[in-house]
């Protein structure tokens, strides 16, 4: 074929390629390395904010993770997690899925505070929420990944709203599903982002449903492990979670540190600690999922992260919409959300995002 010919061909498929693919379809218009002109040091901060947390309580990557995950899945990633209750309104991060279970918030604060210093108003709490978790999962997983950025912040956070996104420990698979698909991540991705149950820990609140009064037949749910039963009911003796909710169980007890997939290997030998965690169990598909991430770990790494940016695609607010919350825990004042810097005029969207 003559080069000139191989070059129309080439354009045509682009053309195709581009039709098949609008900008909405591959990332809701976020864009790696988004703030490299309006602040480049962004990034740098965020990962230092995380590091030096993360030294002095390893925790804070589960919670990081975690609270990454709550805020994309109620109202999308637009930091609307991090906002605090006022007298007038209660919300998400008060809601019972949420408090008093949801940490890393000051590492977002530390973070943001440095970069409004350095840059201000530029710099979304959500992206700096998106960052945060890509940072913890590096430090505590040992793997990385580029976020795209460009996310906005949210100006509403209600409890009902966490109450009516937030998937429950008690779900079955069908329900897990179900919820995952409400915010277009497929079986599998739930499957892989259920993966992140390999740090970080649990109130016995959220398990006890499998100690105690199980079935009419029996008290301990049978699919559990009878030594790990007896354990975590030594952790969580019955009805203690009414005097001492803020006792934790490691969730992954063989790594309970580490990104790994431990997670799945647990599952498989009744280890798993929720009944959402056990489900995955319960279908040949989902099961099919657990035993590939078994067998190999480097694969469920690279799924996990790739899930992990799906996720932080879930209804993004991005141009002009939404605003950029000069304290995250507090929706500006007065603001309609347009008199900061959206990325409009400095380039930022004139490129189609790739990933
Ligand atoms: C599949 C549905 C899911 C359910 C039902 C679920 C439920 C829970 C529950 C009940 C806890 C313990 C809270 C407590 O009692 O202290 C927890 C912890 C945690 N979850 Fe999930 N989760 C799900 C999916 C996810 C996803 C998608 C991620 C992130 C990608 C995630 C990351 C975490 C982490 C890291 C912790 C530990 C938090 C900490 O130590 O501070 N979970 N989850
Ligand atoms: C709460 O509502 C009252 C009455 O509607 C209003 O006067 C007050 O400014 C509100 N406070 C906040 C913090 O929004
Ligand atoms: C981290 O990952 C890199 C590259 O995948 C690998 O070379 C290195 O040995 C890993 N380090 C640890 C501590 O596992
Ligand atoms: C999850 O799915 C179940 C079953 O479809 C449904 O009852 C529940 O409301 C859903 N929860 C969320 C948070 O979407
Ligand atoms: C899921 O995708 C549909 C079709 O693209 C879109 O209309 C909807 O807003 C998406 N929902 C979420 C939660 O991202
Ligand atoms: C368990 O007990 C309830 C209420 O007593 C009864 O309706 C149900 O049929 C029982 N289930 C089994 C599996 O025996
Ligand atoms: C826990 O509380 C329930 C209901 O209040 C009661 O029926 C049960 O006997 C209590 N269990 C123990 C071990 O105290
Ligand atoms: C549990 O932790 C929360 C949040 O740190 C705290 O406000 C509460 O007092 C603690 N409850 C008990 C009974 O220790
Ligand atoms: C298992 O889950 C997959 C994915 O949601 C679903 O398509 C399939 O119907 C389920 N299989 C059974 C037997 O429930």
């Amino acid at each position: 074929m003559s080069s000139l010919a191989m070059n129309s061909l080439l354009a045509t498929l682009a053309v195709a390629v581009l039709a098949l693919f609008p900008i909405a379809a591959v990332g809701a218009g976020l864009k790696v390395g988004f703030y490299s002109k309006t602040c480049p040091s962004a990034e740098t901060l965020v990962q230092q904010a995380v590091a030096a947390s993360f030294k002095n309580n390893g925790g804070v990557a589960a919670g990081l993770i975690r609270l990454h995950f709550h805020d994309c899945f109620v109202k999308g990633c637009d930091g609307s997690v991090l906002i605090d209750s006022t007298a007038n309104n209660t919300a998400e991060k008060d809601a019972i899925p949420n408090n008093p279970s949801l940490r890393g918030f000051e590492v977002i604060d530390a973070a943001k505070k440095a970069i409004e210093a350095k840059c201000p108003k530029i710099v979304s709490c959500a992206d700096i929420l998106a960052f945060a978790a890509r940072d913890s999962i590096a430090l505590a997983g040992n793997v990385t990944y580029k976020v795209p950025a460009g996310r906005r912040d949210g100006r509403i956070s209600s409890d009902q709203n966490a109450l009516n996104n937030l998937p429950s420990p008690l779900s079955t698979a069908s329900e897990l599903v179900g919820n995952f698909t409400l915010k277009n991540l497929t079986a599998e991705d739930m499957v892989v982002l259920s993966g992140a149950h390999t740090i970080g820990v649990s109130r016995c609140s959220s398990f006890t449903n499998r100690l105690y009064g199980f079935s009419n037949t029996s008290q301990v749910d049978p699919t559990m492990s009878s030594a790990y039963a007896f354990l975590l009911k030594n952790i969580c003796p019955a009805n203690s979670s009414q005097f001492f909710p803020n006792t934790t169980m490691d969730m992954d007890i063989i790594t309970p540190a580490v990104l790994d997939n431990k997670y799945y290997v647990s599952l498989i030998n009744n280890l798993g600690l929720f009944t959402s965690d056990q489900a995955l169990l319960t279908n040949s598909t989902l099961k099919a999922s657990v035993d590939e991430f078994v067998k190999n770990e480097n694969r469920w790494k690279s799924k996990f992260v790739k899930s992990m940016v799906k996720m932080g695609n879930i209804e993004v607010l991005t141009g002009t919409q939404g605003e950029i919350r000069l304290n995250c825990r507090v929706i500006n004042k007065g603001s309609t959300g347009l008199e900061f810097n959206s990325g409009i005029n400095s380039g930022e969207f004139t490129e189609i995002a790739t990933s």
